[in-house]
């Protein structure tokens, strides 16, 4: 079988040989992060229709972590494009992180159509390395399709735990690699390498669960779902929530 998926990984290599030039030049990541906030502004209406009952239902007590404020103070890590503001509520305090630069004028716009939200400032810098949130500064983290980019997964929980108050909770939402048994799991496999590196890093087989339930948080809740989604690839999911 890994045979076969070699192969299949090298006729994808030679579709794909220009962008793989590219990458070897060093012109690929420099593309990549131009183009990639553009296809997201596009790819999260679709997601957020299909998945919009989801959202609300993992959003929907977000208020049972208002802190001694009287106001949520909730840090959105590789924020993207905003595509959640819709389903914060209202008077949710937000601040955002992502280490491309280039989806601000994307966030901006979401910004701007959701005026229930009091957004706090967007911070370029990497989940691993948070250093300009203050220990407890957080009320709730979320994270949603961003840890199967991230390079440190254990570090981006770490520096989650860092920055939540105790009683905080970190929310995701994240595709992940199928069951292993799968005919899903064998094309993620297939496809990981290319699309790796036509998603900015994004990873298909990615177990992104055992972090989070290794993530020493107190209370976990943690589902795994099928999403309804026309791209096969990535439904497999994991969502729900931990304490600090
Ligand atoms: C697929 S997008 C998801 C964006 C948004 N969270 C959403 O749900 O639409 C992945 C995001 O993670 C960001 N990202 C990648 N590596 C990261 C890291 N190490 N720390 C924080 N964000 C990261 C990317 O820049 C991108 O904005």
């Amino acid at each position: 079988m890994a045979f076969v998926i070699f192969v299949l990984q090298l006729v994808i290599y030679i579709l794909l040989f220009p962008m793989y030039l590219l990458n070897f030049l060093g012109l690929w990541k420099w593309i990549c992060k131009i183009w990639f906030p553009c296809f997201l502004s596009r790819f999260t209406v679709i997601y957020n229709k299909q998945m919009a009952s989801k959202k609300r239902e993992l959003f929907s007590n977000l208020q049972e972590f208002v802190g001694p404020s009287g106001k949520l103070s909730l840090l959105e890590l590789g924020c993207g494009t905003g595509a959640n503001f819709k389903f914060y509520p209202p008077e949710c305090r937000v601040t955002c992180i992502d280490p491309n630069p280039n989806f601000e004028k994307y966030l901006f716009k979401s910004i701007a159509e959701n005026r229930h939200l009091q957004f706090e400032r967007f911070m370029v810098g990497v989940g691993e390395n948070m250093h300009q949130v203050a220990d407890g500064a957080m009320d709730v983290v979320v994270c949603t399709l961003v840890l199967c980019s991230v390079q440190n997964q254990e570090q981006i929980l770490r520096e989650v735990r860092r920055v939540l108050r105790p009683g905080g909770a970190f929310y995701f939402l994240e595709h992940v690699a199928a069951e292993r048994s799968t005919w899903n799991y064998f094309w993620q496999q297939v496809f990981d390498p290319s699309w790796n590196l036509v998603f900015d890093g994004c990873s298909l087989t990615r177990e992104s669960w055992k972090t989070v339930e290794r993530g020493g948080f107190s209370k976990l809740r943690l589902q795994h779902l099928q999403a309804p989604l026309s791209w096969v690839l990535v439904r497999p999911h994991i969502y729900g929530y931990a304490v600090k």
